[in-house]
């Protein structure tokens, strides 16, 4: 192979320009040459129509931060197969071989892995390097970890204001319909109560957790100060398993609905008890803050970080993941795969897994929840009781999560 194109496609994230540098550098180094596709399916249809692309020679290379968030190659969420022309794949293959393209490095989630398992098919040696925030992939993928790191910053960080306030605040992330990222990102950041889209949501229980820890909390202050943190998953469900986002901000173009508002659901369902509730003006009046008319019952806030969260710098094991995973995609294609989507880079080992089994859905392993039901954080259901299981190591993969 002489040519390769790089694409990156689905919401951006950290990682991805480590991947492209990884890819590039690799290929330099194998004497081949690297393209930039650019903004993902949507100008792989169009191709054809470019007069020129992007070399990823050492000097552009350069003219670009790895460690930053988001895709210097662009990105759209086009789903090939939903193109309303019969000729599509003809007019990316000519396109293809306009620019004596042989192969394809492509970062993405499971929509973009659906595609590359539909251009491999069809002839068009493509190699997956995986990519999402959402982790909901069976491999790891770059941008979880970036983003993890940055749901927990900024988590953190609103507790001095929700602090100074004595506010319960209710703080929505990414993720759609897998809770990895408010998981690991509200543990990261001790959340007091995490909800997520595995485990529907009772409201009378998180009700009376907030309730507990956070006028525990401010009774016992010395300044009676206090907040109490809720991280909720966009994709939350309630106790019926219905989806708590409000379906009006319509859909992407691969049909997914543009999920919203489930924070500010949680929201109104614990004002409205906090302000029903007898014992909160006793506990208002006890910790010296009521004011008739004016202050009654503690506010709650809800605060929507929308794409900060994929935003910004990568993590370290982002951009280390992502160079190695570039690597690996342009070595897998160079030795002929397609249809595979890299798993991890252990030293010379470069394993892979077919990209149809790495996108299936993974979702938070609900067993791993009760042990930090036992300490105390609220995950909107009864807690269960923590039984570990000790057993020996066997060695084989452990996995970042
Ligand atoms: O799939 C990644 C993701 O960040 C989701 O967590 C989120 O629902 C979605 O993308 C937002 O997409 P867009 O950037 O297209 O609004």
């Amino acid at each position: 192979m002489k040519k390769i194109g790089i694409i990156t496609s689905g919401g951006d994230c950290g990682g991805l320009n480590s991947v492209i540098k990884g890819a590039a550098k690799t290929a330099l180094s194998m004497g081949m040459e690297v393209v930039v596709i650019p903004n993902g399916y949507a100008g792989l249809y169009n191709l054809l129509e470019m007069d020129s692309l992007v070399t990823l020679t050492q000097v552009r290379l350069d003219a670009f931060d790895g460690t930053k968030s988001g895709s210097e190659a662009g990105h759209s969420r086009v789903k090939i197969k939903k193109i309303d022309n019969a000729a599509k794949y003809d007019r990316i293959k000519d396109g293809l071989r306009k620019f004596s393209i042989e192969g394809l490095v492509i970062s993405g989630g499971d929509d973009t892995g659906s595609v590359i398992v539909d251009l491999s098919s069809k002839g068009i040696p493509c190699v997956h390097v995986p990519k999402t925030m959402d982790l909901d992939l069976q491999t790891y993928s770059v941008g979880g970890d970036s983003t993890i790191n940055r749901i927990a910053m900024l988590a953190r960080d609103l507790k001095t204001t929700g602090r100074s306030h004595n506010r319960v605040l209710v703080m929505e992330v990414f993720g759609r319909y897998a809770g990895h990222s408010a998981f690991r990102g509200g543990l990261a950041a001790e959340a007091d109560c995490i909800l997520i889209p595995e485990i529907p949501a009772d409201f009378d229980i998180v009700y009376e957790h907030v309730k507990r820890v956070f006028t525990g909390r401010v009774q016992r202050s010395d300044v009676h100060a206090g907040t109490y943190l809720v991280i909720v998953a966009e994709g939350l469900t309630d106790a019926k398993g219905e989806a708590l986002a409000d379906e009006s901000a319509g859909k992407d173009s691969f049909g997914h609905v543009k999920l919203s508002g489930a924070g500010k659901y949680v929201r109104k369902q614990l004002e409205s008890r906090l302000k029903a509730d007898p014992e909160i003006v006793e506990f208002m009046k006890g910790v010296g803050m009521f004011v008739k008319g004016l202050n009654e019952s503690p506010e709650v806030r809800e605060v929507n970080p929308g794409h900060i969260v994929r935003s910004g710098y990568s993590s370290a094991y982002d951009v280390v993941f992502g160079l190695r995973g570039g690597a690996a995609g342009v070595t897998l294609l160079a030795k002929g795969m397609t249809g595979v989507t890299v798993v991890n880079v252990d030293g010379t080992d470069i394993s892979y897994v077919p990209t149809k089994d790495a996108i299936k859905q993974r979702h938070v392993d609900i067993s791993e929840v009760s042990l930090f039901e036992a300490m105390d954080v609220c995950f909107g259901r009864e807690p269960e009781a923590y039984e570990p299981k000790p057993s020996e190591h066997k060695g084989g993969i452990t996995r970042y999560m």
